[in-house]
């Protein structure tokens, strides 16, 4: 692996920029995390210094968010899904194919750091398997043979096996990230998909709501009707625990909100009525058992 050029005077840059504002160790982490694709340990003990924080706090932080990597990535990120559906239609070829052409194997960065592989569980888009994860975009029926294609082409930007519209519809299996139990409602659904629900808190009212699990998809239904505008907090119907993520949504400052996602990630969006902020990160199967 190269080593990695870390200038101290950048992270204090960047700690000085956040400083004082809520949640500012997340969006220094975020910072770093976009700066090196990594968190470099020497940056975190920068940020523990800076901030008067401990460094058991700033590493609790940068483990609990899986967003975060403190092993270093590449500028393109591959994940390919060996969930049961994507495995029957010979996911393991694909991953071959990956491996082969970069080099290096599941969980691994390429020597110049241009590509990270990994593998992930299911991603809700089985049908169009075996589904492959590139920078955020996804690429249905992979074949081991178009892995060259498809690496030369998202170097580029460009996606030769792009969902249409209406494929890019999938539904997103969640738990809660304290205690880790389903969320998935399956007695109540929205376009045969299970539900998804939790109980939130807002304007001195507490009820249950549930949202549509299919990715992007903003539909939800309610005990109380929720203003447009309102920011409303969300909580895990089992451990109770709240279900805010540290982050500040990039529209409209209002707290971001985090659940895990079983194939490996996680979805975060706003708790704003109405703001469509959202993103769905994934990590690598070997990370999350580490
Ligand atoms: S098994 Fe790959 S998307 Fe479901």
């Amino acid at each position: 692996m190269m080593g990695v050029r870390m200038n101290p005077e950048d992270i204090f840059r960047l700690v000085d920029k956040h400083n004082g504002r809520h949640g500012c160790i997340v969006s220094i982490l975020e910072d770093i995390q976009a700066e090196y694709n990594f968190l470099p340990r020497r940056a975190l003990r920068i940020v523990a210094s800076r901030t008067g924080r401990s460094l058991v706090d700033i590493y609790a932080l940068a483990t609990f968010y899986r967003s975060f990597s403190l092993k270093p990535k590449g500028r393109h990120m591959v994940s390919v899904c060996m969930g049961t559906a994507c495995h029957v239609r010979r996911s393991p070829d694909v991953l071959d194919g990956f491996e082969q052409h970069l080099g290096i194997g599941a969980g691994e960065t390429t020597r110049d750091r241009e590509f990270s592989l990994s593998t992930v569980n299911c991603l809700g888009a089985c049908a169009l398997g075996p589904v492959t994860v590139i920078d955020g975009e996804y690429y249905r029926n992979v074949r081991s043979g178009d892995v060259g294609r498809i690496l030369e082409h998202a170097c580029r930007d460009e996606n030769i096996l792009k969902m249409t519209e209406d494929e890019q519809v999938f539904s997103v299996n969640v738990s809660c990230p304290h205690c880790n139990r389903s969320l998935m409602d399956h007695e109540h659904r929205l376009d045969d998909y299970p539900m998804v629900r939790v109980t939130v808190s807002f304007r001195r009212k507490h009820g249950w709501v549930r949202l549509s699990s299919l990715y992007g998809d903003y539909r939800i239904e309610s005990e109380y009707e929720i203003t447009p505008g309102a920011v409303v907090q969300f909580f895990c119907p089992s451990c109770h625990a709240e279900l805010r993520s540290g982050r500040l949504c990039t529209t409209c400052d209002a707290p971001m909100i985090i659940l895990f996602v079983r194939g490996g990630g996680t979805v975060q969006f706003c708790s704003r009525r109405g703001c469509k902020e959202h993103m769905l990160d994934l990590v690598d199967e070997e990370d999350m058992r580490s």
